[in-house]
């Protein structure tokens, strides 16, 4: 099938169901785009529960009330998260699991950086082994999206997988028919190849952790850079506003990073992307090794 950004916005149009009144989709803050455009489209209301650094980016549930999640027909998760790399726990997985089976929204677990962790044989707990560690062999109103774009770096070629809840499955292969478009045969043979070899995944993962390793060695002394549980991105917080602070670094050290308050919404009383940016570590060792001392220097003159 397409990528896995395609499938999370169609899958949305999908299981929204326009007859129930004042639909919600939940999703995590800040957040990939995807989810809130897919729920507008879907004419549902978006609401945002806080990833925040006090609770190490776990969401809390009970921050939105009982009405909202009433009326919630599906939330997305992250997780490795985009941008904060945190990985959700079995604890976290059960509660929302609970909160599934009490109110009957889908899940759609994104999952396309499961595969970009810093220590061999232990990959982030993902969606469906948590389902089937809390007994959940059916994967009751689950789907869990992956992609080839990050594991293998090659974004361009939009491809990727669903699995989970055998019934919603079946629902969204026929939306699917109705709406999505095939991947050409020479793209199909490339990433059948791609998702065939794991040594390249594994040179991937290994260049990752060289990446973080050197960025935080040079950060550390200017910034609070942290190691994330998973994933390639730097979540790192900013003496002057995110907007200004990466305006500046561009300008003077021609080094572009996102910053964090595009990536949020305000939600119960904060942006948590507010005074934060989100640095991607997806090029080469020597350039990240030199964009770092670039952002370092810069941390430096504020
Ligand atoms: C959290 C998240 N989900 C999904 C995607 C989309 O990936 P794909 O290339 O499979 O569409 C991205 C891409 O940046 C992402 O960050």
């Amino acid at each position: 099938m397409n990528g896995s950004r395609e499938a999370l916005f169609a899958f949305a149009q999908a299981i929204i169901d326009p007859r129930k009144p004042d639909p919600v989709v939940v999703g995590p803050n800040p957040f990939y785009q995807i989810y809130e455009g897919a729920a507008l489209l879907g004419r549902a209301t978006p609401h945002y529960l806080n990833s925040l650094p006090h609770n190490r980016y776990a969401a809390n549930l009970r921050e939105l009330p009982d009405a909202v999640w009433r009326r919630t027909q599906l939330i997305y998760t992250c997780s490795p998260g985009n941008p904060t790399g945190a990985v959700m726990s079995l604890a976290e997985w059960k509660a929302l699991f609970e909160l599934s089976d009490q109110y009957g929204f889908v899940i759609a677990s994104d999952e396309c950086y499961s595969e970009i962790y810093f220590e061999e044989g232990k990959p982030p707990l993902g969606a469906l082994d948590a389902a089937r560690q809390l007994g959940r062999d059916g994967c009751e109103r689950l789907v869990v999206f992956s992609s080839l774009s990050k594991r293998s770096n090659v974004p361009g070629m939009r491809s990727g997988f669903v699995a989970g809840d055998a019934a919603i499955l079946k629902k969204y292969l026929l939306y699917r028919t109705y709406h999505g478009c095939a991947m050409s045969g020479p793209v199909q043979a490339a990433s059948t190849t791609a998702w065939g070899d794991e040594q390249h995944v594994i040179e991937n993962r290994r260049l990752y952790r060289e990446k973080f390793d050197v960025a935080l060695s040079i950060l550390r002394p200017a910034c609070d850079a942290t190691l994330p549980d998973a994933a390639f991105y730097l979540w790192l917080p900013t003496p002057i506003s995110d907007t200004e602070f990466a305006r500046r670094l561009y300008i003077d050290k021609n080094v572009s990073v996102l910053p964090g308050s595009y990536l949020a919404r305000h939600a119960q009383g904060v942006n948590p992307g507010t005074n934060r940016v989100r640095v991607a570590l997806v090029s080469n060792v020597e350039e990240c090794a030199e964009s770092a001392r670039r952002i370092r220097d810069f941390y430096l003159t504020l």
